[in-house]
């Protein structure tokens, strides 16, 4: 039997209150200063996971209890000891593997430090999510009748791991890129490396340059919500591939033509049980899960996906580990929710009458 570990942590108060009842009677600040110190622990296990080739593999959420916002206040060596701890405990419960998820794939260079201290192989799981933010753009934008090859695309937070590795896998597939970060220097560095493969690039690091896309990739490391109903063009697609979301909930409450979906959704398979509700459907799971799923399934005990570059060669080769142990896209959702082909249609329909041809 294949095994895994992967890392969780509460996105929010609400996360808390749902293990913990009491917290909701107790100030934030009080919450944040007691699950700092909390030690890491096992959260449940993961049974029933069968790859379409017969293998099989179990493993556990491992919770590590810190905020998003601790991710980045604390010091960055405290939060890398308690991230490795956590693959510790994984590796004691009997993990061959450990996937690093949400924040906890951030600090110490991208799960480097976090490899450092550990003696289980660890994975951010980047990868495959940048297969499948690519899979899931393209898809939605196929469905909103855009033409690829002649759109505009933005990448909001292209400086980053996956949001440079977007860039780079589609700046030839588009007519315009729009590079949106928080440090010029690095955003001109990566202009640099794609302006010879794109026909037009532009940077930025305001939002307000996302105005002009037909199609945006948002994957962001901010805590809150960056994206807003204001920002985008009627009839844009929206892949949010952050997680806590960059895509403000008021953008579904007050626009109904631009079309948002949630990046990283997969169809894990076999008669999957996580035993714990982490918001998504019986069976789905988020990429970065599903990457470190796959490299059991392939005993590939390895740290696979570290540091901040991202190898477009992996990401080819965990397209193939996903088709050859049956994962696929969860369909198209946003919010959760599964985008029907009549809704995805009104979303159109009100582009129109905002004023979009196509
Ligand atoms: N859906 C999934 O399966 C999945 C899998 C893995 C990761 N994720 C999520 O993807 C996101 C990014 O991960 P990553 O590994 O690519 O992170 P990363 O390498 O740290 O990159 C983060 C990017 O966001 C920018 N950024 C950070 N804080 C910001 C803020 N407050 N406002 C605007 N931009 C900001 C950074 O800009 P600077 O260059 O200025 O710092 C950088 O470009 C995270 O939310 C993570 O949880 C999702």
């Amino acid at each position: 039997m294949e095994t895994f570990g992967f890392l969780i942590h509460p996105m929010d108060m609400d996360d808390i209150a749902k293990k913990y009842k009491i917290a909701k009677k107790i100030s934030p600040k009080v919450i944040a200063s007691v699950i700092k110190r909390r030690r890491p622990f096992v959260m449940s296990e993961i049974t029933g996971i069968r790859s379409i080739t017969g293998k099989e593999a179990i493993g556990w959420f491992i919770a590590v209890p810190l905020l998003p916002n601790q991710f980045f206040d604390l010091e960055e060596s405290y939060v890398v000891e308690k991230i490795a701890k956590a693959c510790e405990v994984g590796r004691k419960e009997g993990a061959k593997i450990v996937g690093l998820g949400a924040f906890t794939a951030i600090p110490g260079d991208g799960g480097r430090e976090v490899a450092k201290l550990t003696k289980v192989p660890v994975t951010t799981g980047n990868t495959y999510t940048i297969a499948t933010a690519i899979e899931g753009i393209k898809e939605a934008a196929r469905k909103m009748g855009i033409d690829l090859a002649s759109s505009t695309l933005a990448i909001v937070g292209a400086t980053g791991s996956i949001g440079s590795a977007c860039a780079d896998v589609l700046a030839d597939q588009v007519n315009e890129l729009i590079l949106i970060g928080r440090d010029t220097t690095r955003l001109s560095g990566l202009e640099e490396g794609l302006s010879k493969r794109t026909k037009r690039t532009t940077i930025s690091t305001s939002l307000s340059a996302i105005r002009t896309a037909d199609l945006i990739i948002t994957v962001t490391g901010a805590v809150d919500s960056v994206i807003k109903p204001g920002d985008i063009k009627p009839g844009a697609v929206v892949c949010d591939v952050a997680r806590p979301r960059d895509v403000s909930e008021l953008v579904i409450r007050y626009r109904d033509d631009v079309l948002v979906i949630d990046g990283g959704i997969v169809q894990v398979p076999g008669p999957v049980d996580f035993h714990l509700d982490f918001g998504l459907p019986k069976r789905m799971a988020l990429a970065c899960m599903a990457e470190t799923i796959m490299l059991a399934l392939e005993g590939r005990y390895e740290n696979y996906t570290i540091g901040k570059d991202i190898s477009i060669g992996k990401v080819n080769e965990m397209m193939g580990f996903a088709k050859k142990h049956g994962f696929k896209l969860a369909g198209l959702r946003s919010f959760e929710k599964k985008l029907t082909d009549a809704y995805i249609n009104k979303v159109r329909e009100n582009a129109l009458f905002s004023g979009v041809t196509r």
